[in-house]
């Protein structure tokens, strides 16, 4: 039987840290990191794509809108298992422009319910016990939404990263520094590698936005 290859989206995956490579307090507090004008153009980065994931924790944790600032389309996707998010979360005020990627862990009845509001709710298999992403992107290209934005956290960026989904970063770094042990890393959850075999970023573009960076990169894997 031919093998079914699979699409997938053109994936930039975007973070706020600080120099020390942190992107939320210990209390899971990320507001606001970086300055005004360094958010500013971050939200109007997002008009390019035509759809922008968040994982579970962050809904819970930031209860971002995930909106830009031209665009009225943006369609949101969430990364949810077991569907833990609250169909409250402002996230879904357009119910009609979000996807809820989850698995068959989810409650049905929780399933019905987003589906009542007209959340697209897609049923993924399962990888790692979480949303598979290969299958998840794939659906993404598949309805024509070919350029996402990931906007964490840091579970969900490293397991794009791991899956080899992850195509360029756009990281904002502020010039302060956290030097807590219990702050959240920019990335997580990858295996332990030795460092000629990192994740490394090339065609390096840096733009200063005061009093903020944005370090922007082609991702590549060393093997
Ligand atoms: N500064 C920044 O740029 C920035 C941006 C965003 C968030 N944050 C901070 O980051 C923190 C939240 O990040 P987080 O890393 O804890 O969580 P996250 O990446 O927002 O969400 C991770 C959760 O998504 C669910 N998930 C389902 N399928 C997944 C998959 N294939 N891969 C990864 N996750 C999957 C998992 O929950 P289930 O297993 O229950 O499905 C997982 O625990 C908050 O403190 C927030 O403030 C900072």
């Amino acid at each position: 039987m031919a093998k079914v290859s699979r699409r997938r989206p053109y994936v930039v995956a975007k973070s706020a840290q600080t120099l020390d490579g942190k992107v939320a307090a210990a209390n899971g507090r990320s507001q606001w990191i970086t300055s005004s004008q360094t958010r500013l153009f971050a939200r109007q980065r997002r008009d390019r794509f035509k759809a922008i994931m968040t994982g579970a924790e962050t809904v819970i944790k930031d209860n971002p809108r995930l909106t830009g600032v031209r665009r009225g389309n943006l369609i949101k996707v969430v990364v949810d298992s077991t569907l833990r998010v609250s169909p409250r979360a402002k996230v879904f005020q357009l119910p009609e422009l979000c996807w809820l990627a989850t698995t068959r862990r989810a409650d049905s009845k929780r399933i019905r319910r987003f589906e009542a509001m007209g959340v697209r709710v897609v049923l993924c298999p399962r990888r790692r016990d979480r949303v598979s992403l290969p299958f998840l992107f794939d659906q993404l290209a598949r309805a024509g939404l070919e350029k996402v934005l990931i906007e964490g956290g840091p579970t969900l960026i490293g397991q794009a990263l791991r899956d080899g989904l992850v195509d360029s970063m756009d990281i904002y770094i502020a010039p302060k520094i956290m030097g807590d042990n219990a702050a959240l890393d920019s990335v997580v959850g990858l295996p332990a590698l030795a460092v000629t075999r990192l994740y490394r970023l090339t065609n390096l573009k840096i733009k200063r936005i005061n009093p903020d960076i944005l370090v922007q990169g082609d991702v590549h894997r060393n093997r």
